[in-house]
């Protein structure tokens, strides 16, 4: 399926970086894999862009100035060289974000916008990586869950002009038959209103598409109330904490129309030698 890319897009990649991800440029197969030796080793010609600022980006890692002197925070080594991941655990929480009014705003596009995620996830932890409510609201206006004992991802999200909450879930990838994300993953949800699509990137697997729309003849914009608050790696309540370790997550308030990383091919059934290393947690 062939789609228009923004100008802004295409303009970023040209100016910035000098190259599209997802273009025909040779890419060393370790790209393939996050988390590859080989890349570690060396500076890497290609960049991973959301490790460099995105326009307009809202960087939530920024916005709540995580920091290793937070209880239950540490620095680790995530894919990106020279770049900070954080591993949280509990006590971790209920750190006010400063400014959860630009995450409200990218969100609030009307013609879409795409979060992106590098996480790595501890066993069987069911964990929000983001959920925007209302003040003593469990039903969020928005919402996305990773499942690492189920092997589950869940949006949850309301249109405006209906009072239906709808939600999408994923099969998250298995590892050498460990836990579901128990290895570093990319991972890139864009809402695209215009399009009516909603497509997930997982790593370099082939994307998957949904429907927006519950139903014919909803206006396709997200429905968030004006008193919403942003809650990241939790839910109201402090309830379902994400447990494991962050070196990207972001949101743009635009439609991505390629994958925001390098791979080498896209395939779900990756030869051996390029398949990801297993880190325990
Ligand atoms: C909040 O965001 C606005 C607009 O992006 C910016 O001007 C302001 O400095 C930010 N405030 C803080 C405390 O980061
Ligand atoms: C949605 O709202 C519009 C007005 O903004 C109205 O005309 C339409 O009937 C509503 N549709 C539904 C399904 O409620
Ligand atoms: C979302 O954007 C619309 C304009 O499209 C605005 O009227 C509304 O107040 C915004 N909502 C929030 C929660 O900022």
């Amino acid at each position: 399926m062939e789609r228009k890319r923004p100008r802004l897009w295409l303009l970023t990649c040209l100016v910035l970086f000098g190259f599209c991800p997802g273009s025909l440029d040779a890419v060393n197969p370790s790209e393939n894999e996050i988390g590859h030796p080989q890349q570690r080793q060396q500076d890497h010609p290609n960049p991973k862009l959301p490790a460099s600022e995105m326009p307009l980006e809202v960087d939530i890692l920024k916005l709540i100035k995580v920091s290793h002197k937070d209880p239950g925070v540490s620095v680790v080594e995530g894919p990106i060289g020279k770049y900070p991941a954080y591993k949280f655990r509990l006590p971790y929480g209920n750190v006010p974000m400063i400014n959860a009014s630009t995450v409200i705003e990218a969100i609030n596009k009307s013609n879409g916008f795409t979060v992106v995620f590098l996480f790595r996830q501890q066993k069987n932890n069911l964990g929000t990586l983001i959920s925007i409510n209302s003040p003593g609201r469990l039903t969020p206006w928005f919402q996305l869950t990773s499942n690492s004992k189920t092997g589950i991802l869940s949006l949850k999200y309301r249109l405006r002009n209906s009072t239906k909450l709808n939600q999408k879930d994923w099969e998250l990838p298995r590892h050498h038959r460990k836990s579901p994300m128990a290895a570093w993953t990319w991972m890139a949800l864009t809402m695209d209103f215009q399009e009516d699509l909603i497509r997930l990137d997982l790593d370099c697997s082939p994307s998957k598409f949904e429907s927006v729309l519950s139903r014919k003849g909803a206006p396709p914009k997200l429905a968030i109330s004006n008193d919403a608050l942003v809650y990241f790696r939790q839910e109201p309540g402090r309830k379902k904490k994400f447990l494991g370790s962050m070196q990207v997550a972001k949101i743009l308030p635009y439609v991505t129309h390629e994958r925001l990383w390098n791979c080498y091919e896209i395939s779900s059934n990756l030869a051996p030698e390029y398949r990801k290393p297993i880190t325990d947690n």
